[in-house]
């Protein structure tokens, strides 16, 4: 079976987790897309959707799902997202597409989180992929000296511009074997807007989807 395969396997296994009539997170990237295509088919039993970035959202629109603005939306049931790595604890890194910002927003608002993934994805040590930092383009030479005390690598993102208007620099090498407070450590450095690690809010529900079959985790 091929990754694509999996992704859907997975993006259609969240649909279990949709409430009726409910307004639904939705993140950003390819395992997201497949979600995206399979909430066309049960787009009548939902009210609408709140997004993670501007491509989701045309995606959205497209199938005739209506876009509604998180500020205008006070309950979020379900958040249903991609990750590029997750642990056994639901810890994550995102951002490799670039919406890590609006993801973590979402993520913030919504009760539940479910991560869909492909097997590649779980780990059990995050930081193989380069963790993304969205910056400040001011602060962009800053934000790097200091992730270089924190050991890390940075690499700016070339010709990337986030949906805010803002830089991301990837990070290679750091230690994250404590996610939580390396999340800390960085979203506390001035400049940064956003880290890519989600381990302090981790995921609450994880859909695996393996050669095997749907393995599902929560925390
Ligand atoms: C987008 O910024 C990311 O956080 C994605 O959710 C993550 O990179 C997973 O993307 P894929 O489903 O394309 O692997």
């Amino acid at each position: 079976m091929n990754q694509d395969k999996l992704k859907l396997a997975a993006a259609r296994a969240a649909l279990d987790y949709i409430p009726q009539d409910a307004i639904v997170g939705v993140g950003t990237g390819s395992t997201v897309n497949f979600f995206i295509q399979e909430l066309a088919g049960i787009k009548s039993r939902i009210e609408g959707a709140v997004s993670s970035s501007e491509t989701s959202s045309n995606r959205l629109k497209a199938i005739g799902i209506p876009v509604y603005d998180l500020n205008a939306v006070s309950d979020l049931p379900v958040y249903v997202d991609g990750a590029d790595e997750i642990t056994p604890h639901l810890a994550m890194i995102k951002g490799g597409g670039g919406a890590l910002t609006r993801e973590k927003i979402v993520a913030a608002v919504a009760r539940q989180f479910v991560c869909i993934a492909d097997e590649k994805k779980r780990v059990p040590v995050l930081g193989n992929f380069p963790l993304p930092l969205e910056v400040i383009p001011m602060a962009r030479s800053y934000v790097a000296r200091e992730v270089v005390r924190l050991g890390g690598q940075p690499v700016l993102r070339e010709g990337f511009i986030t949906d805010n208007g803002n830089v991301i620099l990837d990070v290679h090498h750091l230690n994250l074997q404590d996610p939580v407070e390396m999340e800390t450590r960085l979203s506390c450095i001035t400049g940064v807007v956003t880290c890519g690690i989600f381990a302090r809010r981790p995921a609450d529900v994880l859909i695996l989807s393996t050669l095997q079959g749907i393995q599902i985790s929560t925390r």
